[in-house]
C-alpha cells in the first residue's frame, strides 16, 4: 500500500495495455500511417518515444514489485 493506493494485477494488466497503445501508436507514427504536418511529425514520434520507454519502464517496476510480492512503505 502506498499512500492509501493498492496495486492490484488489474493496475498492472491496465498499464500494459496503455503501454501497449502507445507501442501502436509509435509503429503507425514511424510508418505514416498516422501523420503530423511537418518538424511536428519527428518531434512527436520522438517525444512518443521517450513516453513510451519511461511508461514501459513503470509497468515493468511495478509488475516486478506485484509478482515478487515488495512491501512499498506499507
Ligand atoms: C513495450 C513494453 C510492454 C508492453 C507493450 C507490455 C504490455 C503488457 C500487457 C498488454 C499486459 C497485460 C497482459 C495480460 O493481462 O495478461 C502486461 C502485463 C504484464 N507485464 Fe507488460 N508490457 C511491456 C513491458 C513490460 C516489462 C518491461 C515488464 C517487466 C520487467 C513487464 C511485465 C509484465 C507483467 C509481470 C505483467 C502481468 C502478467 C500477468 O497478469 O500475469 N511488462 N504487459
Ligand atoms: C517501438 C517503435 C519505435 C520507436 C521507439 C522509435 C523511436 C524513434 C526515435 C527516438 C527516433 C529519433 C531518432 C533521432 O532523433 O535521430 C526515430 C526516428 C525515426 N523513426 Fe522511429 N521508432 C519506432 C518505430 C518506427 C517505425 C515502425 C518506423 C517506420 C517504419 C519508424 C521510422 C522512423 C524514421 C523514418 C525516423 C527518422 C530517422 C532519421 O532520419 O533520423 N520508427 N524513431
Amino acid at each position: 500500500m502506498i499512500l492509501g493506493f493498492e496495486l492490484t494485477w488489474t493496475y498492472i494488466m491496465l498499464g500494459g495495455i496503455v503501454t501497449f497503445v502507445l507501442l501502436a501508436f509509435q509503429v503507425l507514427v514511424g510508418m505514416r500511417k498516422i501523420k503530423f504536418k511537418g518538424r511536428t511529425h519527428m518531434k512527436v514520434h520522438r517525444w512518443t518515444a521517450w513516453i513510451l520507454l519511461a511508461v514501459a519502464a513503470g509497468h515493468g517496476a511495478l509488475a516486478l514489485v506485484m509478482a515478487n510480492g515488495w512491501e512499498i512503505l506499507s
